[in-house]
């Protein structure tokens, strides 16, 4: 799937092809968790390893980390940031505010400034970076590494339209990637940041269960897999709603009723709503904090 679009409500209306990015000098601070699947996901797009700089906490750990994602170490931040068209801050929360206002001198003025911490507003990258400087949150989850993610894209005042079409070529390769508001980000973490974890959880259940039904697991995990990633291709591709998808499956007094009935009897779906419901929750938290 490859799918970027500025419209959440048309997911899969297609974006012009993209500018050309094998010239674009990027660099990604904090290339961990998150930053690193992001460097691996704008290296997919067509950015040059040489023009991908990479800045972690000691020279030994960029290097590593450059090594491992095809890209080159920087030995500081000024190193890395110096020249770039793009600048990807992917260090914890708590450091970002910091981290902007130390760059705020060494940042060219067209950089934009790409930052994918929750909780930390585009009006406070703005006052650290000072106004005028292009800034942008970006939102992934892990699946981008595989390029089958999700990512939300929330654009500051002095993006311009040229730097906005830069941020999704920049992004063409994570799955699909959305524009929301900074006031979406929160149902956006319970739908998709968080809510692949809340996946993760559930096809380990199944797994288990399935071994306790006395299959292998390497056989479990298989089934399981690969039956979730055909239902959500099915939903995709055919455009059927969940509803229908599941009554075509459910015979009268067959297997399926009884087992939905269950699923039903034992709260899967207020069990869900609770896990997304909580998750937008911390966000917001995390904001006012
Ligand atoms: N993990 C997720 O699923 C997820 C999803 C969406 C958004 N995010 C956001 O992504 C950001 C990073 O989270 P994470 O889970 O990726 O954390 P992480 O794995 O701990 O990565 C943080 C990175 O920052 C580097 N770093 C720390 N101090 C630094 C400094 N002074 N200068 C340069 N680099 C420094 C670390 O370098 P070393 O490796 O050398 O320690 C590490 O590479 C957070 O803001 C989080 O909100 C994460």
């Amino acid at each position: 799937m490859d799918h970027t679009t500025a419209d959440p409500s048309d997911p899969t209306a297609a974006r012009p092809a993209g500018p050309d990015l094998s010239s674009l000098r990027v660099a990604v601070i904090g290339a961990g968790n998150m930053g690193g699947p992001v460097a691996r996901t704008v290296l997919a797009a067509g950015v040059r390893g040489q023009n991908l700089l990479i800045a972690n906490s000691s020279a030994q750990s960029s290097e590593r980390a450059a090594a491992a994602l095809g890209a080159t170490a920087a030995s500081s931040h000024a190193e890395a940031v110096a020249g770039a068209d793009v600048v990807v801050v992917g260090v914890k929360p708590y450091q970002v505010l910091d981290l902007l206002s130390e760059l705020r001198e060494q940042l060219p003025s067209r950089a934009v400034v790409i930052s994918l911490a929750a909780g930390v507003t585009l009006a406070q990258m703005e006052a650290a970076l000072g106004e005028g400087q292009p800034v942008v949150r970006a939102m992934p989850n892990t699946p981008i590494s595989v390029g089958e993610g999700v990512v939300g894209l929330m654009r500051g005042g002095a993006v311009g339209e040229e730097q906005h079409a830069l941020v999704h070529a920049l992004f063409a390769r994570a799955g699909l990637a959305v524009d929301i508001t900074e006031e979406q980000v929160h149902a956006f973490i319970g739908a998709a940041g968080s809510l692949s974890a809340f996946v993760f959880t559930i096809i380990e259940a199944m797994t288990d269960e399935a071994v306790r039904l006395g299959l292998k697991r390497d056989l479990a995990d298989a089934l399981v897999q690969q039956t979730v990633r055909g239902a959500a291709t099915l939903l995709l591709e055919t455009g059927t709603h969940p509803a229908v998808a599941k009554n075509g499956v459910s015979s009268p007094g067959g297997t399926t009723v009884q087992g939905l009935a269950a699923l039903e009897r034992a709260g899967v779906r207020s069990g869900v709503a609770a896990a997304m419901a909580a998750a937008a929750q911390r966000s917001r938290e995390m904001t006012a904090d």
